[in-house]
């Protein structure tokens, strides 16, 4: 069964991640998990990115080997990141990897050989932050006659070098005619037109080796050179998943059940990289295109592009461990609209925490599932006949799930979270008007009573199954106290399109009111 395959960047390793590296990683994050909420077979790949200019000179200002250094930074922050904002990866690659080096030069072998590829001399502006050889439209040059990158606000470096060279040229129209029969290749549609001008304005030939540079895999043609770092990473998303792979291995036979990539999910700052070089890369070599590069949009510090470059990074764990993981996932997931840029902000998200998610739902299944234990000793109560009350929150959760679910697959999360959120209000507030605490009261109610409860933990049910690939922590937790483990099985085999089945709890399941499922904040100011 073919894999709804997405990846992330590849990130470089020059400095520890911070949150703009985890925001992607928890968008693919919830993606996928939402496609394998779907049922589908998934494979969710990340990793890092180790050659390079960038990476060599972090690693001498440390004084140490650059393997020593990206062996270190891997280990000690990129890979625990996953971890510290509860990722669920199916792989992660190391440029380092023989596996990755094995099918680089395998690549660029058969790219040489089918005829693009030649020899010539390089000059020009090299931004080593981007480690991007800059067109003259791309820099800002200032007064004094200092020529700048605009992203990251530093000197460029002329570089002259004998190098290789990629025929990119060649493919500027079969990249048009592609983009043209297939505009959701590119999304959102503003970074569809960035490309389809800068296409049109015709490709340039570019230098795929580097001489000057040493920390990178050598050309298989020529040991003198290495591979440009941009043409071994993106290299990354087919190596990672078995291309280079002796034919007719498990490996090789992985690659035509995973290839082409359903989504690369990168930032606007390398765009290009993915929606042009990439696809033109692999038309040279014959392989299948990817089928979307989706690009969002910026953290902003200062109005400012985040960055390990620039030093302006905020650590997830900083974030994580005030909130907690879900919270964070829930926040940047719900607060920036994906596809453009935002902002973070302490206030900001201790304000939505303590409106949505502690008071909101939090709030909600405190209340439905104590009322449960202290109305009917924990046992759920069948309902009775359903009014209009209840009969109004069923279709509105039918509703609800088509909603999500569409907003979801187009990579819309503040939507797809929007619309579960307005049905947990809706649910909040139909508890507020059934006033169960006043039907406790009176012995003649006691049937209605057993209709609403069964209502508020059936909505809690739906509830935790949607949230779950946004909240995986909390909604296990949640999914444990409203006692469904025993009665319908793992929430990860809950499938979306069942949500909306109205009663699948049965009589007397076990229910628990646990922990909050959103502690108070500590004060910032009083944490360690
Ligand atoms: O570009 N806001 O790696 P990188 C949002 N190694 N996302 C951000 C961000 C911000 N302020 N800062 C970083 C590279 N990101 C290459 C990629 S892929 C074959 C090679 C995220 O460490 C965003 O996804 O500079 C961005 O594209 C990526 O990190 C860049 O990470
Ligand atoms: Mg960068």
């Amino acid at each position: 069964m073919a894999a709804y395959y997405v990846t992330t960047p590849i990130y470089y390793v020059n400095d520890a991640p911070h949150i703009g590296h985890a925001y992607t990683t928890t968008a693919g994050d919830v993606l996928t998990r939402w496609h394998r909420q779907r049922g589908e077979q998934v494979w969710y790949q990340t990793g890092v990115d180790e050659h390079g200019t960038k990476v060599q000179r972090a690693a001498e200002a440390a004084g140490v080997a650059p393997q020593d250094w990206c062996d270190r930074l891997v280990g000690e922050s990129w890979q625990p990141v996953l971890n510290t904002i509860d990722a669920a990866t199916d792989g992660f690659i190391r440029t380092t990897e023989e596996r990755h080096r094995v099918g680089v030069q395998h690549f660029w072998q058969v790219v040489r050989d089918n005829g693009f590829v030649y020899q010539a001399d390089y000059e020009g502006p090299y931004c080593v932050g981007c480690e991007e050889f800059k067109l003259p439209g791309d820099v800002i040059t200032e007064e004094d006659g200092t020529v700048l990158c605009p992203v990251h606000g530093k000197p460029v470096e002329m570089l002259s070098e004998a190098n290789w060279f990629f025929q990119l040229s060649a493919f500027t129209n079969a990249l048009i005619e592609h983009y043209e029969q297939d505009p959701s290749a590119i999304e959102p549609v503003s970074a569809y037109n960035e490309v389809m001008s800068f296409l049109r304005a015709g490709l340039k030939d570019i230098s795929m080796s580097r001489s000057s540079v040493t920390w990178g895999i050598g050309l298989p043609w020529d040991e003198k050179q290495v591979t440009y770092v941009w043409f071994d990473a993106l290299l990354n998303y087919v190596t990672a998943v078995g291309y280079g792979a002796a034919p007719g291995s498990a490996a090789a036979t992985e690659f035509d059940r995973v290839w082409p990539a359903d989504v690369h999910l990168v930032g606007k700052d390398i765009l290009r990289f993915h929606a042009v070089f990439w696809p033109a890369m692999l038309m040279a070599a014959g392989l299948p295109l990817p089928r979307k590069v989706f690009a969002h949009g910026w953290l902003l510090v200062g109005g400012e592009k985040m960055s390990k470059t620039r030093l302006t990074g905020i650590s997830p764990e900083l974030i994580v461990d005030h909130f907690g993981s879900d919270a964070f996932r829930y926040y940047f997931m719900r607060a920036i609209n994906f596809g453009h840029d935002g902002s973070f902000s302490w206030e900001d998200m201790t304000a939505r925490y303590n409106a949505e998610l502690a008071n909101g739902l939090g709030n909600l299944a405190s209340r439905g599932t104590a009322m449960v234990q202290r109305y009917r000793d924990g046992a759920l109560p069948v309902a009775g006949e359903l009014t209009q009350a209840e009969n109004d929150l069923v279709a509105l959760l039918a509703v609800t799930v088509a909603r999500a679910d569409e907003r979801m697959l187009a990579l819309d999360f503040s939507a797809g979270i929007a619309a579960i959120r307005e049905f947990v209000e809706v649910v909040n507030q139909y508890v507020t008007e059934q006033q169960p605490w006043v039907l406790a009261k009176d012995e003649a109610d006691s049937l209605r009573l057993d209709t609403v409860l069964n209502t508020i933990i059936e909505s809690l049910r739906a509830i935790s199954v949607l949230y779950y690939p946004v909240m995986p922590k909390t909604m296990a937790a949640l999914w444990e106290q409203l006692g469904a483990e025993q009665a319908l099985g793992a929430i990860a085999d809950q499938r979306i399109e069942h949500v909306g089945d109205w009663g699948q709890l049965p009589a007397s399941t076990p229910v628990v009111k646990g922990e909050g499922l959103f502690p108070r904040l500590v004060d910032r100011d009083s944490d360690e």
